[in-house]
């Protein structure tokens, strides 16, 4: 069971990364609307980093999960949608690198992932997938880096998942919040 220590946000204290979907389909209106929610994120010099491939059709699908780590594959297939979220690495105002860039598209995710939650949908973000594959698949310039592909739909039936993966299927817990906040620079843990 998850402890929180102070009332929060509904959508931050229910929203967990599940891996049984249902295969009951996601409208693309809503998957355009959580994108909406990614696109109002933050961002250094409002460069806005992140940009999106959204595979929702069964040949989109099917090329997205090609990708996917093996681990990943085995649960993400029932996904009913699939977001490749990519980083552009530099300014376009100037084109210097924008150091920001994966700490944005980052924030992206995170209203995204909220805005599902807010929806009554999951939203289970994956780095286990070939970035390298990625590019190549989608002939995205070096400017692009693949970040995550995220899996979108409902929530399933847990019963669907391998016996291992059925004991994990459960909210992930966190560090305690005295843990995460330093005191000084020099402490080590
Ligand atoms: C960038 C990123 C990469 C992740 N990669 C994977 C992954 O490859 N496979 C997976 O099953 N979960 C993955 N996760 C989900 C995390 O394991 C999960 O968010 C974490 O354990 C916290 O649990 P919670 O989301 O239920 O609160 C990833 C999450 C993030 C944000």
């Amino acid at each position: 069971m998850r402890e929180f220590n102070y009332p929060i946000m509904p959508e931050i204290m229910r929203r967990w990364s599940p891996r049984a979907f249902s295969e009951a389909p996601v409208a693309k209106e809503e998957i355009l609307a959580l994108l909406e929610a990614a696109r109002f994120a933050p961002s250094c010099y409002n460069e806005q980093p992140w940009r999106f491939i959204v595979a929702h059709t069964p040949e989109e699908l099917q090329a997205m999960q090609s990708l996917l780590a093996e681990q990943n594959h085995a649960w993400a297939k029932h996904a009913p949608a699939l977001l490749l979220l990519l980083a552009k690495r530099t300014f376009s105002h100037q084109g210097q690198e924008n150091y920001w860039h994966v700490f944005d598209t980052g924030t992206a995710w995170g209203f995204l992932s909220l805005e599902a939650e807010r929806r009554g949908l999951i939203a289970h973000a994956m780095g286990g997938f070939s970035r390298k594959r990625a590019a190549q698949l989608f002939g995205l310039s070096p400017d692009f880096a693949p970040i995550a592909i995220v899996a979108i739909g409902k929530l399933g039936d847990p019963s669907s998942l391998s016996p291992e993966l059925q004991e994990r299927e459960q909210p992930g817990m966190r560090r305690a919040l005295s843990e995460l906040i330093i005191s000084s620079p020099d402490r080590k843990s």
